[in-house]
């Protein structure tokens, strides 16, 4: 295992470049299994997680190249129907093979993902919205068996107690789009990545309208085919680096990102006192010595992203005052807490909401990565503290952030990775 080793206190200067989205791939990439066409998908990130479904999908029986951020899919031996345990367990973005798997050969056998450290993460509405498609679903030794004659279009709602939810939009929609006749899923997530995703199944050939919003009109069709399609920036990327350049008191440009994508974003570090705006489509962050404490509650799309709530955390325990953080999409994701109260933060839980009161600076110390987005939290904190902390467990942070040391030390950061 290896750690990173950050000398903090030093402010970022110069731009960086955002990688293609991680959530909006992992789905994508399932659903390259609904055609025997071969399908190109570029702007493609290098990450644990995008090799990971590369593994799957090979497993599956399809041929992948994966080179220079472009993915060309081919269609190899027979498509096989399980998933197994061994991929699915070490990443939830599998589980979305499921919708297309069923789809295409009207029997998959996917392993349930089980929860991970940020909550319990259910696979409820997922089932709901198969079976409403005619889908019959048994559990057996931790996989989920899913079978049907044929797939009929159906009305169904996909709200759930958190709201909706963004795999469990791109499994139902996947196998819609081949079902026979209409279905319509209220509720359905907004996400830019589920928008994506809609682009490039309608790119396929498929039927879908009312894309982007929460009503998906699908109109089932028989076959789909090959694509050649660029994914979009990765938005919590841009994200953290926008938090980053915050916590530093640093002024960095963003290249290839979206700022429409990240409204929620810009607006409550309006409050806090940082500028985001956009000249001629590169994203420029302005920030001040002093940050405002700013409160936040994290909701599905467009509202604030749950994915961010770790870095905004880190960048609101260096205000002047109390923030509230309330995370209403994993009500459990906070381990980070512990972790940024080491650095010198005075973060407390009560239920869903961490309260922190603003501290004049945080100081190095060794800390632990726990999942990618707290791991996030943990280097902006780290660049932003006085001394150095070395952060254990980086794995996690292959998981979603491309080239993160080199793109950080392109900003000037003084980092480094060692054997642990
Ligand atoms: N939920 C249910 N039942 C379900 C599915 C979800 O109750 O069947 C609940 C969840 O427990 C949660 C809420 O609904 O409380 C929203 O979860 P959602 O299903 O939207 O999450 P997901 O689709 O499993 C994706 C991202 C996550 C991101 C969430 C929320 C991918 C691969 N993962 O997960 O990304 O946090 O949406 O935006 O797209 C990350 O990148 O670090 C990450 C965790």
């Amino acid at each position: 295992m290896e750690k990173l080793i950050i000398e903090g206190g030093k402010p970022l200067k110069g731009e960086v470049k955002i990688s293609g989205s991680k959530n909006a791939t992992l789905p994508i990439m399932a659903a390259t299994l609904l055609t025997d066409e071969p399908c190109i998908i570029r702007n493609v990130p290098h990450l644990r997680d995008t090799t990971t479904m590369v593994e799957l999908l090979r497993s599956l029986g399809k041929q992948v190249e994966f080179n220079d951020n472009k993915l060309k899919i081919t269609s190899g031996e027979k498509l096989k129907s399980v998933a197994d345990y061994k991929l699915v367990s070490t990443m939830r973005g599998s589980f979305c093979v499921l919708g297309p798997l069923l789809a295409k050969l009207k029997i998959a056998k996917v392993s349930l993902p089980g929860g991970c450290v940020i909550g319990i993460r259910p696979v409820d509405l997922h089932l709901k919205g198969l079976k409403a498609l005619g889908t019959k679903i048994q559990i057996e030794n931790g996989y989920i068996i899913a079978r049907c004659r044929q797939l009929k279009g159906a009305q169904m709602y996909l709200g759930g107690g958190f709201g909706s939810s963004v795999l469990a939009t791109a499994n139902v929609m996947m196998a819609a789009v081949l079902a026979k006749g209409e279905t319509v899923i209220e509720a359905a997530a907004c996400e830019p990545e589920i928008e994506d995703l809609t682009n490039m199944l309608i790119a396929m050939g498929a039927k879908i309208e009312g894309k982007g919003s929460p009503r998906l009109v699908i109109t089932g069709v028989k076959k789909l085919s090959g694509v050649n399609y660029k994914v979009i920036p990765d938005r919590i990327e841009a994200g953290t680096y926008i938090i980053m350049a915050a916590a530093t008191r640093s002024n960095i440009s963003i290249l290839g990102a979206d700022t429409s994508h990240l409204m929620a974003l810009v607006d409550k570090l309006g409050d806090a006192g940082v500028k985001v705006y956009n000249e001629n489509g590169v994203i420029k962050v302005k920030s001040k010595k002093i940050i405002n404490p700013t409160s936040i509650t994290t909701y599905p799309y467009p509202g604030f992203p749950t994915d961010l709530q770790a870095q905004f955390l880190a960048l609101m325990t260096m205000a002047q005052g109390v923030s509230v953080i309330t995370d209403k999409v994993y009500p459990d994701r906070f381990i980070h807490i512990a972790e940024l109260n080491r650095m010198g933060a005075n973060i407390r839980r009560e239920g869903v909401n961490a309260i922190s009161q603003g501290v004049k600076e945080l100081y190095g110390a060794p800390v632990m990565a726990s999942d990618l987005r707290a791991s996030a939290a943990l280097v902006i904190a780290g660049l932003a503290a006085k001394g150095v902390t070395e952060i254990h467990r980086i794995y996690h942070l292959e998981r979603g952030y491309e080239d993160l040391e080199k793109k950080l030390q392109g900003l000037g950061a003084v980092t480094r990775r060692e054997k642990e």
